[in-house]
């Protein structure tokens, strides 16, 4: 089911986007921005306004609330119609597909272009955000930081790991980013953590994925959120995914950060694949050989 971007932007006017994008101006400033600064946010007439906010609440782009004042904010949909419009306008994608993952921090859909993509709105910050907002009663102002702000910045860090890493390391192509989302490239097989892999396959997916940590490392970033969940595996090869914290490896903790992932992956290699995962694997011994490029010693780890 492909949802083409001129349909879901049917219903929408330009002028609806100066008022989402006004709306996301004054976030920067408050989480609800007073109705009575719109129009200076969005060069719309007061007139205008009222009725962009009716259109925009109907379609569930925007929401309100009246604390002392009649303030609005942006949903998580109205900051995805923002980015998707500016994915639209400079022909990254012309549409948007079915759902290809739920993260913890994150909604991924198939995206359509003259090939098929994958389309990442990053939503860390907004279920926190959540809670700390209703914790403060809406008086610290002056220390707010937007959820707009978090996940936008996780998708800019994110988007910048990609172009550092790829096609270095086994990673998705980037194609684009903008505000809290990007684009790349859609992967195709199965997250390592679904796969089941024959017995006589085991140590090389391990292997593999000892290679791709290790030229990652030497491209400058430990992933740092590694698990079975953030592999895919087809008959290809496999490929890491979500990058969003991945460190620089001069960071201080860069090191301890590599280690516990390997013992991630060990860990899920030994849980699932007792019989043919290598037993007792010095992990730093490991981690060393990863920092030091020695592919020979790494790959020595998983020999049978
Ligand atoms: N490029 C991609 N191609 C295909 N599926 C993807 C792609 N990126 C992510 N996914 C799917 O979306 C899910 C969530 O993406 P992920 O980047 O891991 O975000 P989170 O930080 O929320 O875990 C993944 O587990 C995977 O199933
Ligand atoms: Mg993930």
């Amino acid at each position: 089911m492909v949802q083409n971007v001129a349909a879901f932007f049917r219903d929408l006017e330009p002028e609806d986007f100066y008022l989402l994008s006004g709306v996301e101006q004054g976030m920067r400033f408050s989480e609800w921005v007073q109705r009575e600064k719109l129009p200076e946010y969005s060069s719309l007439t007061p007139e205008e306004i009222t009725y962009r906010l009716d259109r925009c609440m109907e379609h569930e782009l925007i929401e309100r609330k009246t604390i002392q004042y009649e303030g609005y904010q942006l949903t998580f949909e109205g900051y995805d119609a923002l980015a998707l419009r500016s994915f639209s306008e400079r022909d990254t994608i012309d549409g948007v597909g079915a759902p290809l993952g739920v993260g913890k921090e994150s909604d991924v859909y198939e995206a359509m272009s003259f090939q098929p993509l994958a389309l990442k709105y990053h939503r860390e910050g907004y279920t926190n955000f959540r809670k700390v907002d209703r914790e403060r009663q809406y008086t610290a102002d002056r220390n707010h930081v937007s959820w707009l702000y978090t996940a936008r910045k996780a998708a800019e860090r994110e988007y910048e790991a990609l172009e550092e890493l790829y096609p270095a390391v086994s990673v998705p192509r980037p194609v684009d980013q903008n505000r809290h989302a990007i684009v790349m490239e859609k992967l195709d097989g199965a997250e390592l953590s679904r796969a089941r892999l024959e017995s006589e396959q085991v140590v090389g997916v391990l292997d593999l994925v000892l290679e791709e940590m290790t030229a990652a490392y030497q491209a400058g970033y430990v992933h740092s959120d590694m698990s079975e969940y953030n592999v895919f595996v087809d008959e290809s090869g496999i490929t890491i995914f979500d990058w969003p914290q991945a460190v620089p490896t001069d960071h201080q903790n860069s090191d301890e950060l590599l280690r516990r992932d390997l013992k991630n992956v060990y860990g899920y290699f030994e849980r699932k694949y007792p019989t043919e995962t290598p037993e007792s694997v010095d992990i730093a011994a490991l981690a060393a050989d990863v920092t030091a490029d020695e592919l020979e010693a790494v790959r020595a780890y998983v020999e049978p």
